[in-house]
């Protein structure tokens, strides 16, 4: 089922078009299954249902785990490097990984969490994250992974969005030259939240922190006390596997929902597929476990395959901007995959980070989170790869589950920017704004998918009819991805960025209506606008654009507690980089914002705003363009 050459990658291609429900039960079964499945796939996109490997009763944990005790039992699963370059490195073999995620399963167990049950888990990038989300799998019960960097307030929406009745944390995180409380975020987020009993604490950092009686538990002492052996439920394949919850254009985030089988088929086939992993290498994905890469590409598709996973708890530039490149050395990595915006960020400290570190270890690169821009890629070619290396530019969402449109790493033939073909079971399309198809090449429209693939979004956790609205009702009978594309005169996919009201900041999903929301609580302030602009390291920045009540006696102290209050409110990942002082937005007639002019503003670009006649005070816009920041 590998593929190893161009040639085949064509043949599987046309082969998961022809006859989907063949090959994907090909792929399937190199699985451990409990049960085997009646049926490979059952969907439709109105309602939408979709089901795959119907029937079929498994438990991840077994294929990530189990089936490798017999001939890797002593092979590193995951090799932890910590915050501190001179602290020792952990590695934890398969055998390891199996007890210890064993015993913290019956820990889990001993405070009654059963299948079906949420957990919230809100760590920081150390082994015991990788361990959690596990042991969840293990017993069935459903992980719910809060990033690191979320406020209280988003740790208590996620909570009780999905109704967890634990919760997973530690004292606190080491986050490069920062200390960050992580227990005490929980603590605070926990006086939101009924349905938690029981919160269990492991040790990072002992700062001090208020345990609760009967409440609050310490890891260490937990796993002391309990059996080694548990074992793996069985979980029918359309059973939840894990909910992430991600940003749309409205509302507050979804909770995204992945089921166990066709998940696990998912990430464990593009993972050795698209990254051409080979028995013994390293592979080191600097994602945070909080997000969708860092749960396919560090814990489920490398251990499924039986890989050595990289888990690295601090920051690219920490102590320096040479940190990536030390750790390549240190552990002989061999797959590298990372963000365009670490690489923009390191690229802008200079090469004297690179030219002292021996990277000759590395045989694949690997982007995802937002568009590379030709600089970044061809800087990381020639000065990681060493013009040695594929260096493949993957695109996929929260939502996919795993990559989509990728080159495989040595096999499809590269062009720079571009993501450049679909995986094999993957149908992409490009509509224009009626849904019309847009057929041949050299042309670009919003991206759609229109045929199931297993690691697809099921529903969004406790509203269906909400999935159903923002991904399968923009052009009916299509899943519409959110973003646009062109495609090129080779049939080459380059995916241009969100069509929505979704920016992407550092490879981060930011809804502007959240970040509006969080602004407009702040005290005095009476409505507020929130775009994305160009940002040279980040991709895009925020740029907020607000109506106060009064105008501000000291703007920048204005600006300076607006950006606490969004760190308080979402995190300060959302924080704006920018806050302009208006006095009125761009409204039309019937109210609504035009967002093209305070893109365009944001942007610098104000010599093409287009056509303004329907607004409501065409004489806003001018005031907006002069005090543009
Ligand atoms: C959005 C999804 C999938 C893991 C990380 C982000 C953008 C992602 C690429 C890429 C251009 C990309 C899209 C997508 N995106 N990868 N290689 N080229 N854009 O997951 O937070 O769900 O965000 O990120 O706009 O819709 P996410």
């Amino acid at each position: 089922m590998n593929i190893t050459t161009f040639e085949e990658y064509q043949t599987a291609y046309a082969q998961s078009v022809s006859d989907p429900e063949g090959f994907w039960a090909e792929v399937a079964q190199q699985f451990v299954w409990k049960k085997p499945w009646k049926k490979v796939l059952e969907w439709n996109f109105t309602e939408p249902s979709v089901k795959w490997f119907v029937g079929g009763k498994m438990n991840i944990t077994e294929n990530a785990l189990d089936r490798h005790l017999a001939d890797k039992a002593d092979h590193p699963a995951i090799i932890w490097e910590p915050n501190e370059p001179d602290d020792q490195p952990v590695t934890i073999t398969y055998s390891m990984l199996h007890t210890r995620v064993c015993r913290f399963a019956n820990v889990l167990k001993k405070y009654g969490v059963k299948k079906g049950d949420r957990v919230c888990i809100y760590l920081p990038m150390v082994p015991e994250l990788a361990i959690a989300v596990l042991a969840c799998a293990r017993i069935g019960a459903v992980h719910s992974v809060v990033f690191g960097g979320f406020s209280a307030q988003s740790i208590a929406d996620r909570i009780n969005d999905a109704g967890c009745t634990m919760v997973i944390t530690s004292d606190g995180a080491y986050r490069g030259a920062k200390v960050i409380p992580m227990k005490s975020t929980v603590d605070d987020a926990l006086e939101k939240c009924s349905t938690v009993k029981n919160v269990i604490v492991m040790t990072r950092t002992r700062t001090p922190i208020s345990m609760l009686k009967g409440r609050d538990h310490w890891w260490e002492e937990e796993v002391k006390h309990v059996d080694a052996i548990c074992p793996a439920e069985e979980m029918d394949a359309e059973d939840t596997l894990f909910i992430l919850y991600t940003s749309g254009s409205t509302g507050k985030p979804k909770g995204v929902v992945h089921t166990c089988g066709g998940y696990m088929v998912y990430a464990a086939y593009t993972f050795s597929n698209v990254f051409q992993y080979q028995p013994g290498e390293i592979h080191f994905c600097t994602a945070d476990i909080g997000w969708i890469t860092g749960h396919s590409y560090i814990v489920y598709g490398p251990l499924c395959e039986g890989a050595t996973s990289l888990m690295f708890e601090g920051v690219p530039t920490y102590p320096d901007a040479g940190r990536f490149w030390e750790i390549v050395e240190k552990h002989k990595v061999n797959i590298l995959y990372t963000a365009p915006t670490a690489i923009r960020s390191l690229m802008s400290f200079g090469l004297q980070y690179v030219k002292d570190h021996d990277l000759s270890s590395l045989t694949k690169l690997g982007s995802v989170g937002e568009p590379i821009n030709e600089e970044a890629w061809q800087w990381m070619k020639h000065n990681i790869g060493k013009n040695n290396c594929p260096l493949i530019d993957t695109w996929w969402q929260t939502e996919t589950g795993g990559i989509m449109i990728t080159p495989i790493a040595g096999v499809t033939p590269e062009k720079p920017t571009y993501a450049t073909l679909p995986l094999p079971g993957i149908q992409p399309l490009l509509v224009d704004e009626h849904g019309n198809e847009i057929e041949g090449n050299g042309v670009s429209g919003n991206l759609c998918i229109k045929f199931p693939w297993p690691g697809m979004i099921r529903t969004t956790y406790g509203d269906h009819e909400r999935c159903k609205q923002t991904y399968f009702s923009t052009y009916p009978g299509l899943y519409f991805t959110g973003d646009g594309c062109l495609r090129d005169e080779d049939g080459y996919y380059r995916i241009t960025g969100r069509v929505d009201d979704v920016i992407n900041v550092s490879g981060h999903r930011i809804g502007t209506a959240e970040v509006e929301n969080a602004i407009n609580m702040h005290l005095g302030v009476v409505e507020s606008a929130v775009v994305g602009y160009p940002h040279d390291i980040k991709g895009q920045g925020i740029y907020a654009y607000v109506i106060t009540e009064h105008k501000p006696d000291d703007p920048e102290m204005f600006r300076k507690d607006i950006a606490v209050t969004v760190t308080r409110v979402i995190g300060p990942i959302a924080r704006p980089d920018k806050i302009q002082f208006v006095s009125g937005l761009p409204k039309t007639r019937s109210g609504k914002i035009m967002r093209r002019i305070l893109r365009k503003v944001a942007e610098g670009e104000t010599s093409s705003l287009g056509d303004t006649s329907t607004l409501l005070d065409p004489t806003i816009v001018d005031e907006i363009k002069d005090g543009a920041l």
